[in-house]
């Protein structure tokens, strides 16, 4: 008897409505629209109101997904968030997301992979429904990066955004649709490039890491930007070649949502037209673990996107981790 597939039986995502447009940037640190526009493709980026938690996002984002698939809170075995702005470091987002959407017979618990998050989560996900354990599971990909945004460095705040994206899983008996392959991958050495230091075991929260700005975002997004092209394109590669899969099956790439620049440097690597690569990060910036499920559930609602077929999604994040995975809707 072959194992059941991993069906996607609904997407759905959620962006709050407050935005925050280049010009707005330009009065808050020392940038232009037009270096921003040319160096990373972002126009504006969307901002949670005061009071809006990361569970709050994901709980928009969840409830769209339960309503495509007709699928009540009720029937998730599991809820597994990805994120790396929980509402609180324990518990985690997931179970505040619980207690939202009652899913009162869901186990629920976050995964952090920064940008990668979505995509290590699904696959978990697909692993739980694949094995039997579970018939449904909510995976979502949600961040209020704004909160942890250093709003007087110009290197990084003109780049994220708050949002929430989600997909419900269900056990399928056709092997040639739901989550095909993915691949996941990692390497701790390169730590330093990107992250939070303050407020973890190594840096407790003190009056010394609030004074040296510890509980924001670092990065040095050179060396960022070298490693991710590589590291999207041989996950990428990977994620096809386990789907038995070439650039010419795939109808759409949804490529982590980062810089115009690198998504295009990926798309020449893989071959890809321009028009085969979704890209939504004008309107959202980076929005790290929603990125992609933002930018599925717009290909799909938009109709690039339908089903049957192939979709190739790949990220990379701090870690630095990156992950590829097709998917057939
Ligand atoms: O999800 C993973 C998250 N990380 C990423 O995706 C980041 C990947 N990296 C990038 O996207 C790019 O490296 C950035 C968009 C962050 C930066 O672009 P860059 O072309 O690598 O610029 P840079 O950091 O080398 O900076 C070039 C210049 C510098 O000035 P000098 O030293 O040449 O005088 C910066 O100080 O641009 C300056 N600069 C800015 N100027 C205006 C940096 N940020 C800004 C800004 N506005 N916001």
């Amino acid at each position: 008897m072959s194992l059941p597939s991993a069906s996607i039986l609904g997407v759905g995502s959620y962006a709050p409505s407050r935005v925050l447009t280049n010009t707005d940037l330009e009065k808050m640190v020392d940038t232009t629209d037009e270096w921003i526009l040319s160096r990373t493709g972002i126009r504006e980026r969307r901002m949670a109101a005061e009071g809006e938690h990361t569970s709050d996002l994901a709980l928009h984002a969840a409830r769209a997904a339960l309503n495509r698939a007709g699928v009540t809170p009720q029937e998730l075995d599991l809820i597994l968030v990805a994120t790396c702005t929980p509402d609180m470091i324990f518990p985690s987002a997931a179970c505040f997301l619980q207690a939202k959407l009652e899913a009162v017979h869901a186990g629920a618990v976050d995964m952090n992979a920064a940008c990668c998050g979505f995509l290590y989560a699904l696959s978990a996900g697909s692993q739980f429904v694949r094995a039997g354990s579970c018939k449904k599971v909510l995976v979502v990909g949600a961040e209020k990066l704004s909160t942890i945004v250093d709003w007087q460095d110009r290197n990084t705040c003109v780049l994220f955004g708050d949002a929430a994206g989600a997909v419900v899983l269900g056990a399928g008996d056709n092997p040639a649709e739901g989550v095909r392959s993915f691949f996941l991958g990692a390497d701790g050495r390169h730590s330093e490039i990107l992250r939070l230091p303050g407020g973890g075991s190594c840096h407790p929260a003190s009056a010394e890491t609030l004074e040296k700005r510890m509980h924001y975002l670092q990065m040095s997004g050179k060396e960022v930007f070298k490693l991710a092209v590589t590291a999207m394109q041989r996950a990428a590669q990977k994620a096809l070649d386990q789907a038995g899969m070439t650039p010419a099956d795939i109808a759409c790439v949804i490529p982590h949502q980062a810089n115009m620049r690198i998504v295009s440097a990926l798309g020449d690597k893989l071959g890809l037209p321009e028009d085969k690569i979704f890209v939504n990060l004008d309107r959202y910036g980076n929005t790290s673990a929603a990125s992609i499920p933002v930018a599925l559930d717009e290909a799909v609602q938009m109709g690039r996107v339908k089903k049957g077929d192939n979709i190739l999604m790949v990220a990379f994040g701090g870690g630095l981790t990156w992950a590829g995975s097709v998917i057939t809707l």
